[in-house]
């Protein structure tokens, strides 16, 4: 195919404006708003030529423009190593669904691209390159590169690290340049990205344009922003590849992650709602109600007693928890961290009867049995590592030099295909033999230095964890998994695929964990973000919150506790029961509606909730993070409510009244019965009572 050719791709005010035609893989003309109308005539949208440049401008395609840095990079041998794209072929267009081949024939390489925009608005592009060439190609990059408009001068991403995940990170982005995410650990990392934002000055939670990406894979990655001394703004995503990791023989093809882009015009939570639709839609989606979880990690840790779990179980069961997570410690030499790990066989002298009456106990009190689990690593102090100290992933497998450890732990070789099947029966068994319902799914460490056969093998490792976790499902469907690594180091769309949730962070404590759950449901519903009342004093910060706190934050996500509630008196117990019944009672709600956050002037509270999709009823929370900086506190506009409607507010039982200062409520708390309308609610905002800082209070708003 030669000359221009347009596709105008339209769905949920969304435009992505493709032209196909010119040789080379797409270029976008457009992505952003609908435009209604194809850009016409094709031909009068190229920039012109300015002096001192090429003769022609550059096309802006999906694998970058001129010299950007380019989403293609890789050579055979130092030759090919500019393909020249000669040849289109358009294979399929339906349905807001491309799928096209270029070949660079003289390169010998062919590149597939896949491209659709979702119902939601969300753009989801995939390449495929194909070496045809009779020599091997090393590849070193293939990524996704999607222009943004120049006005788009802030950028937003997250951070973090253990315990403290998905921190925002915000930047003018108005300077020449490059802004480079790396990841080269085998995951994404505590202080991955999750979604890179560009946006128009200023942009809020409600307002603003703003373009965001994520790169659905669990293994290494790079993305970046560039704003080119051109005036072009690129936005782009690859997986990372280490040097030789990937040399392609004749005929082979290398698939890259596919890319998930997401552009609106109100903000980012117009962002949020177009992901979580699109997250949402998926056919494997969890849809059963999230059950109350019992994680027994921060209540026994290593200590497992059949009679002290027992004791814990039917507590657990009192209160209302509908699943009973055994945590790690329960397999073969696990009294501590440094030892077990690959011994997936229940230890005979903790569990002399097998886990069997626990399960039976936990399962005759009416709840789901889960089991943690850390499949692809190993202790070098177990059985599997004596008797196979060559399934390690390390530098040069010629020599017995393993990586540095980390928790006292390496990472098993899942390459090779013995030590797969092995870890892949003994989880098998494990299901098959057991009445399980749930694994917790764990990774604790960093892949450093991770080779198998002395090549760098991080991609081919991720690729093995996502088949042993699709056979595994696909032998017990039953069976739901949380993708776990030290908290939240594994949190993206490629893990989803084959798991049922993540986990968050290791940080349990109330005030870290409103941060990290907002900023992780910028891209995930909150039916995928488990959360826990964790204990009264935070194991992992120290701090100390009310049980009223600590339920008002665990409420918005999938609620659980990760707590010793077999110790707590029965005052408390009572109030957990009520907080269990809350969630319960407001569940479909939260996992079903828009997630909304006001832009609230006074940075020390938080105004978010969850709204109906028909807008008939809302979840909402202020939380007071630190104390105020106004004598009396701002009203709290609360947002995506229905303005014709009146809606009944009440307070929510969070586990216990908010601490207010001094009883500073205001009148409409008091009263029996409040009601306003959205738009009052919206615009003019509810007065807030005066709250210490650390707490927050939960409204429920009925649409009357
Ligand atoms: C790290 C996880 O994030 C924790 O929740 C817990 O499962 C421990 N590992 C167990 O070792």
């Amino acid at each position: 195919m030669t000359g221009h050719h347009q596709l105008h791709l339209r769905a949920g005010g969304v435009s992505l404006v493709l032209d196909v035609g010119a040789g080379g893989p797409p270029a976008v003309l457009h992505w952003g708003r609908d435009l209604g109308t194809p850009l016409a005539p094709s031909s009068a949208w190229v920039p012109a030529v300015p002096h001192s440049a090429l003769d022609v401008a550059p096309r802006t395609t999906m694998l970058g423009s001129g010299l950007a840095r380019p989403g293609l990079l890789g050579s055979r041998h130092g030759r090919a190593f500019a393909p020249q794209f000669d040849e289109v072929v358009v294979d399929t267009v339906a349905d807001n669904e491309v799928r096209l081949r270029c070949v660079a024939h003289a390169a010998g390489l062919s590149l597939a691209t896949h491209v659709r925009l979702d119902p939601h608005g969300v753009v989801q592009v995939a390449n495929t390159l194909r070496n045809e060439g009779d020599a091997g190609y090393q590849l070193d990059r293939l990524g996704v590169v999607l222009p943004v408009p120049a006005y788009a001068v802030e950028l937003l991403d997250l951070t973090g690290r253990w315990s403290r995940e998905r921190h925002p990170q915000r930047q003018l982005f108005d300077r020449q340049g490059t802004w480079l995410r790396e990841s080269r650990c085998g995951r994404p990392g505590h202080d991955a990205p999750l979604l890179t934002v560009l946006g128009s000055a200023g942009f809020g939670n409600r307002s603003g344009d703003v373009w965001g990406a994520h790169l659905a894979w669990s293994g290494s990655t790079q993305i970046w922003a560039e704003r080119r001394p051109s005036g072009l703004v690129m936005l782009g995503l690859a997986e990372l590849l280490e040097p030789g990791e990937v040399v392609l023989g004749t005929g082979e093809e290398y698939a890259g992650p596919v890319v998930h882009a997401v552009f609106d015009g109100a903000g980012l939570d117009g962002l949020s709602r177009r992901l979580h639709r699109s997250v949402r839609s998926r056919s494997g989606h969890v849809r059963k109600p999230r059950p109350v979880v019992l994680n027994t990690w921060e209540a026994v840790y290593f200590d497992h007693r059949l009679d002290r779990l027992t004791a814990l179980a039917d507590v657990a069961a009192e209160i209302g928890v509908e699943r009973f997570v055994l945590d790690d410690g329960w397999f073969l030499h696990r009294r501590h961290d440094r030892a077990g790990l690959g011994d997936w066989v229940v230890d005979p002298q903790v569990w002399p009867d097998g886990l069997d009456p626990l399960i039976r106990h936990v399962r005759g009190l009416g709840m789901e049995f889960g089991l943690w689990v850390e499949p692809e690593m190993v202790n070098v102090n177990s059985d599997l590592y004596r008797a196979h100290p060559d399934w390690v992933l390390r530098p040069d497998e010629a020599t017995d030099v393993l990586p540095a450890e980390w928790r006292h732990q390496q990472v098993l070789d899942l390459v090779r295909p013995d030590a797969w099947q092995h870890i892949h029966d003994r989880l098998d068994a494990l299901l098959a033999q057991h009445d399980i319902g749930f694994l917790k799914w764990d990774h604790n460490r960093d892949l450093v230095d991770a080779g198998h056969a002395g090549r760098p093998a991080a991609r081919a490792q991720t690729l093995a964890v996502y088949r042993l976790l699709d056979s595994l499902r696909g032998r017990h469907p039953g069976v739901e998994i949380e993708s776990c690594a030290s908290g939240g180091a594994r949190v993206d769309l490629g893990i989803l695929a084959r798991t049922d949730r993540v986990w968050a962070s290791d940080s349990n404590d109330a005030l870290e964990r409103v941060t990290i759950q907002r900023w992780t449901q910028l891209l995930l519903p909150p039916e995928l973000v488990g959360s826990h009342v964790g204990p009264t004093t935070a194991h992992t910060s120290g701090r100390t919150h009310t049980l009223s706190f600590r339920g008002a934050v665990a409420l918005f996500g999938h609620f659980g506790i990760e707590w010793d509630i077999a110790s707590i008196d029965p005052e408390e117990r009572a109030a957990l029961r009520a907080l269990v019944a809350t969630y319960r009672t407001h569940r479909q709600l939260l996992h079903s509606g828009e997630v909304v956050h006001a832009d609230h002037p006074d940075p020390a509270a938080l105004v978010h909730g969850v709204v109906a999709t028909d807008r008939s009823e809302a979840l909402m929370a202020y939380v007071a993070v630190a104390s105020g900086a106004t004598e009396i506190p701002l009203p709290a506009r609360l947002p995506g409510l229905d303005p014709e409607r009146a809606y009944r507010v009440s307070p929510v039982a969070t586990g216990g009244d908010p601490v207010t200062v001094a009883h500073a409520a205001p009148p409409w708390l008091e009263a029996e019965a409040f009601t306003a309308t959205g738009r009052h609610l919206g615009e003019v905002g509810l007065p807030m009572p005066v709250l210490a800082p650390e707490q927050a209070l939960v409204l429920h708003l009925q649409a009357v």
